[in-house]
């Protein structure tokens, strides 16, 4: 389905009952929300599940591809708005995280419970800023296809990327995106604030997770916000690097709907 939030059209999907606690999955770069398939699949049972299009990634529009991170917080909660969820719990992945995080600093009372898969607090450094920049060099040179390898195999385990059916599924998901969007996004992900200083105001359930061979996010970032998050747990997610969820969904879906359901209910 597509919506119109804040003059675009954003691509989602929702799933389960209107009575179940609401929870949002907020996919990393540059992805889209198909994503998500295994965990709305395990979660749509006993929880309201809501997937989206990033702005500027899937099939949601991209605009003139001039956006912020703040922009994608200002959709997110308008998205909220028109769906009439009042507070959800926000699982962001990598650059889902740091919308989550962000959407929490500034829309506090609208959260009522975090999930942070392979993600960090802190703003790119220098160095970050500039790998941006050769990326985005990259994208519009090479295009999406060949960019969308690289990635990969950044983001996947060695094993994860030697496994020929994720690849091509990862792959397939990624080339559904645009140059402009991508381009767009990778400036708006530079450009983000550090939300470290918010992390101990976090009163939240919070669940961590982190593929233990993540190389984008390792898992010593994901060690640092669980010791500033007082009521935060953190696992890692065996054989699998920064895509978790697509890499071992098994363990992932396990570890989601233990924490939802100790501290949602929803059983
Ligand atoms: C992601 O998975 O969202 C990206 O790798 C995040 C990033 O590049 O910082």
């Amino acid at each position: 389905m597509r919506i119109t939030v804040n003059g675009l059209k954003v691509y989602y999907v929702i799933a389960g009952a209107v009575s179940r606690p609401a929870i949002v999955l907020i996919h990393g770069f540059p992805m889209g929300s198909e994503m998500w398939q295994s965990q709305i699949h395990a979660l749509k049972r006993n929880y309201r599940v809501l997937a989206y299009d990033l702005r500027g990634q899937g099939r949601s529009e991209t605009g003139d591809g001039q956006f912020t991170v703040e922009s994608l917080v200002d959709d997110l909660i308008a998205l909220l708005d028109e769906l009439r969820i009042e507070r959800a719990i926000l699982s962001g992945l990598s650059m889902g995280g740091y919308v989550a995080l962000r959407a929490i600093e500034r829309y506090t009372d609208r959260v009522k419970g975090l999930i942070l898969c392979d993600t960090r607090s802190e703003a790119d450094s220098n160095e970050g800023k500039l790998a941006r920049a050769s990326t985005i060099k990259a994208i519009k040179k090479d295009g999406v296809r060949r960019f969308a390898t690289s990635f990969l195999r950044d983001a996947l385990s060695p094993s994860g990327f030697s496994d020929v059916r994720l690849v091509r599924a990862a792959s397939r998901i990624i080339c559904k995106n645009r140059p402009l969007g991508l381009c767009g996004t990778l400036l708006a992900v530079a450009a983000r604030t550090d939300t470290s200083g918010f992390l101990p105001k976090i009163e939240v359930p919070t669940l961590i997770l982190v593929g233990e061979q993540d190389r984008i996010t390792p898992p010593d970032l994901s060690g640092r916000m669980h010791a500033a998050i007082q009521c935060s747990e953190l696992h890692t997610i065996s054989h699998a690097g920064h895509l978790s969820n697509l890499e071992n969904p098994s363990d992932f879906n396990r570890r989601l709907l233990e924490f939802l359901y100790e501290n949602f209910g929803g059983q």
